[in-house]
């Protein structure tokens, strides 16, 4: 494996191997099982893997985590020669944001709603940062966890609209033993807090069992998730939106739908999903890329 932290000699080291498929995963490190699934998928599919930490500053709030988010490099460069990473690219920021930038990549309507209803510029800074590494990479497939399911919504619209020649692939939510999605600031958690942020996945899950057995009226299905959610210190939002579009569901669901919440545990923020979609276990298709906008009717929710 090669570690490697600038453009320059990322794009000479990734010129050796044009030839190849070339697989990516973008992350900001502090590495778990889930980022590990995404190597294997790509592994999977691709000859060469390059894999990218780096903490983007223009993703998080003012009032955010970004001084405080957790890192730990030599564990993760350890982590991701173990997996048969090809390459870890870990630019510093004067690399990624040369000075007087300027130039943004700004989403539209997907990133307004759930987690962008409350980070405003959360996903013109995921947009952007996004887009450059693929433009350094150029890589053939990109990996994303479906845990930031509306980043990959982003991402995924973001590559159309651009014309990017990339693949966006969606991979399965990684979950601990006890349900727990992986999520690098699941650190943040003391033990007691660990305890509580169960409330989330049991929620999601007790919705999900719901909609198995046959109930698809979208505020029957909120209501047994939000009984688990009130457990949290605070629910941000719960929300059961059409997957494509990532608007309000539409009763009776017919169409795949992300139930999708963020809720703090002490002072840590947590996201989580469950699709519910009667076509396939996981629901969405990786490859989904339906953009479709569907609109409830009178009876609709
Ligand atoms: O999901 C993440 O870790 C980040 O949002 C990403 C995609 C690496 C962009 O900074």
């Amino acid at each position: 494996m090669q570690t490697i932290t600038t453009v320059t000699e990322l794009r000479s080291a990734l010129g050796r191997v044009r030839d190849k498929h070339v697989g990516f995963v973008p992350t900001m490190g502090y590495l778990h099982d889930g980022h590990m699934a995404l190597v294997k998928a790509s592994r999977a599919r691709c000859d060469v893997t390059v894999l990218s930490i780096f903490v983007n500053p223009t993703q998080f709030g003012p009032t955010e985590d970004l001084s405080t988010y957790p890192r730990n490099f030599l564990r993760d460069e350890q982590l991701c020669r173990d997996a048969g990473v090809t390459i870890l690219f870990a630019p510093d920021a004067h690399e990624v944001y040369p000075a007087q930038f300027e130039t943004f990549v700004e989403p539209g309507e997907l990133a307004r709603s759930l987690c962008g209803a409350f980070r405003p510029e959360h996903f013109r800074g995921v947009a952007t940062v996004v887009c450059k590494l693929f433009n350094m990479v150029l890589p053939d497939i990109a990996f994303f966890g479906q845990k930031d399911f509306q980043q990959c919504a982003v991402v995924r619209r973001m590559a159309i609209d651009l014309n990017l020649p990339i693949e966006i692939v969606t991979v399965p939510t990684v979950r601990e033993p006890d349900r727990l999605a992986m999520s690098s600031r699941n650190r943040y958690l003391n033990k007691e807090e660990r305890l509580r942020a169960l409330a989330i996945s049991r929620g999601l899950f007790a919705a999900e069992a719901e909609f198995r057995v046959g109930e698809r009226e979208c505020e029957k299905l909120m209501a047994v998730a939000r009984r688990h959610l009130d457990e949290v210190d605070r629910l941000q939002y719960l929300e059961l939106v059409d997957a494509d579009t990532l608007q309000p569901a539409c009763s009776p669901l017919s169409q795949p739908a992300a139930l999708c919440a963020a809720a703090y545990v002490g002072s840590t923020r947590l996201i989580d999903n469950v699709i519910l979609s009667a076509g396939s276990e996981h629901g969405l298709r990786p490859d989904q890329t339906r953009m479709t906008l569907s609109r409830c009717d009178d009876t609709g929710r």
